[in-house]
């Protein structure tokens, strides 16, 4: 990361500061001592020079990313779809939270078969969402508030009303307009077979044949994803050149970078071989799945790199590849800024997986000397607080999973709506929108359970999320109290915990970019790391309250007995 410019000077903080840890004496039932041992670290990460560190590195290394699915933030024109309006009109919320920068889902023009992840314009915005004035305007207000915007960038794939796959449509087989897809002829009599095996990774075949001009059956054109979605041939300098323009025209507008879509998946195989696997799961990396992680790959992010470094932006990738040695080979140098790591995201609530999410994570990006990410869920990834078993302990799990990537080295990725503490919500199929319900049959449910638009205010559905009366996808009736607002009224809230924990990360040296890291060994069922010289935080994945080691408790995410935390819960403590 070294062969950056000299970052900008940081922008005046106008973020509030932190509040007390909540307590409340009778909450802890009688327990068993847990022993801690915060002596001797056992996975060590050399301490540096904080201050020389700091000056020397890029904004992003750490920042707190907001993840704005814009569908679902705020709607501005009461039509039940959130909108670039809807999301400057909040950004004095954001900016109180305490975020640095917004990554904002596709907001490009789309017929959205996939919600935006399927472009039929690059270079322009959907007017679902607004338009190019407002994504200015956008943009100008959250720099005002010093926080950095970045963009969707969908480089494997167009939707098939992209006027590129509607000419390679009307040409013919080996023609200039196809090249820029992959189009193949068909296998066995008559060409009537797929070219290969592959499987789509929202069900059925990844191939889709077309009709000729002329009205014969044609040759077949490979989709990882949905039919709406062909993706596109990196082999041909013409498509890389169309993404150097996309970046430079986003990028000249002002914007601070971009995550890259599906960034393993850009480079097919030479040939493209039958998959000897029976199919992928959405989304899984797999070193088996030949499709994704080619080596091919690496030049083209090359060469964003080279168009990125021009404007000091940043990039974080989509990268599900498990194996950490061809992760970290993502963010040399001269490829991408940062990389999405999913480990923490899959991590059951166990002191065993959340030990080794973060060793094989920091491994990852240590061997290229790169920066962590973290990241509990997303548009694509069943909320926290259902994973870790919803209701009253899924809240106070991802609760305590909160304190953990707030405080870990590197930089965190909030999906927007965990810090209200939503869940999935349980839709009726007629509400369901998600291509991956419909090209599944239903054996996949899909997406749309973490997309449901946030609540802002009121006690009813549409919770102030818009001025009409209905949502895209349907908003439970019993979000009152995950309200925006009712979270702002509440101390102990999942808000205020985030509130909390994001002005202390930023107050605290402990948690400055290039502070030391080390986990420490801790009783059974607790994970326990440091923080520079002597911030530790502590996680109690078990179900008895534990004894925290000596120190003052700066935060916890359920109330203290003493000195004793909870269950299911987590603690920073300056000892
Ligand atoms: C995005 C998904 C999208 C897919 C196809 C991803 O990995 O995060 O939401 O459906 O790419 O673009």
């Amino acid at each position: 990361m070294s062969d950056l410019p000299a970052p900008e000077a940081p922008a005046p903080d106008p973020r509030p500061t932190p509040t007390e840890p909540v307590a409340d004496p009778g909450a802890a039932a009688e327990l068993d001592v847990a022993e801690l041992d915060v002596t001797a670290p056992d996975v060590a990460v050399a301490p540096a020079p904080v201050e020389a560190a700091v000056a020397a590195l890029p904004w992003w290394d750490s920042a707190v990313f907001y993840q704005i699915y814009p569908r679902s933030f705020a709607d501005s024109n009461g039509d039940g779809v959130g909108d670039l309006g809807g999301v400057r009109e909040h950004l004095d919320y954001l900016r109180d939270l305490g975020i640095d920068a917004l990554w904002i889902s596709p907001v490009t023009r789309s017929p959205m078969a996939d919600h935006g992840y399927d472009v039929s314009d690059p270079r322009d915005i959907d007017p679902l969402f607004g338009d190019l004035a407002a994504m200015d305007a956008l943009l100008a207000a959250a720099h005002e508030r010093g926080i950095k915007v970045t963009m969707d960038l969908v480089p494997n794939h167009t939707s098939e009303e992209h006027p590129w796959f509607r000419a390679a449509l009307t040409a013919r087989p080996g023609s200039a307009e196809r090249a820029r897809y992959v189009f193949r002829d068909g296998r066995g009599p008559g060409g009537d077979e797929p070219p290969n095996n592959w499987p789509s990774i929202f069900g059925g075949p990844a191939w889709s044949r077309v009709v000729e001009p002329d009205g014969t059956k044609g040759q077949w054109y490979l989709h990882l994803f949905a039919p709406e979605q062909p993706d596109l041939n990196f082999d041909n300098p013409e498509v890389v050149d169309d993404l150097e323009k996309t970046l430079r025209f986003w990028l000249d507008r002002g914007i601070d970078g971009f995550r890259i879509d599906v960034a393993h998946g850009l480079a097919k195989p030479d040939g493209l071989p039958d998959l000897e696997i029976p199919a992928t799961q959405l989304m899984v990396g797999s070193v088996e799945d030949s499709r994704f992680d080619n080596p091919g790959v690496h030049e083209i992010h090359r060469r964003i790199r080279r168009v990125t470094d021009e404007y000091r932006a940043v990039t974080v990738g989509e990268i599900w590849v498990d194996d950490n040695e061809r992760f970290g080979k993502y963010l040399r140098s001269d490829e991408l800024t940062l990389g999405f790591n999913f480990r923490l995201a899959r991590a059951q609530f166990t002191a065993d997986d959340i030990r080794d999410a973060i060793t094989n994570s920091l491994a990852a990006v240590d061997a290229v000397d790169a920066v962590a990410t973290w990241t509990l869920s997303n548009h694509d990834i069943s909320r926290e607080v259902t994973r870790y078993g919803g209701g009253r302990i899924g809240t106070a799990r991802a609760r305590a999973m909160a304190l953990v990537v707030l405080a870990l080295p590197g930089v965190p990725f909030l999906y927007n709506g965990s810090e209200l503490g939503l869940a999935d919500v349980d839709l009726p199929d007629a509400a369901l929108q998600d291509p991956m319900f419909f090209r599944s049959g239903g054996l996949m449910r899909g997406r749309d359970g973490c997309r449901v638009p946030l609540p802002w205010d009121g006690v009813a559905p549409p919770y102030g999320f818009t001025t009409g009366s209905s949502t895209w996808l349907p908003m439970p009736d019993d979000w009152a109290k995950l309200t925006v607002a009712a979270e702002l009224d509440d101390p102990t809230s999942m808000l205020e915990l985030y509130r909390a924990a994001i002005a202390l990360r930023r107050s605290r040296p402990e948690f400055a970019a290039g502070s030391a890291f080390a986990l420490l060994p801790a009783a059974d069922g607790c994970v326990v790391f440091q923080r520079g010289q002597g911030l530790v935080c502590v996680v109690n994945t078990t179900d008895e309250p534990m004894q925290l080691p000596p120190g003052e408790v700066l935060l916890s995410s359920a109330p203290m007995d003493g000195d004793r935390l909870a269950g299911d819960a987590a603690a920073w403590v300056a000892l």
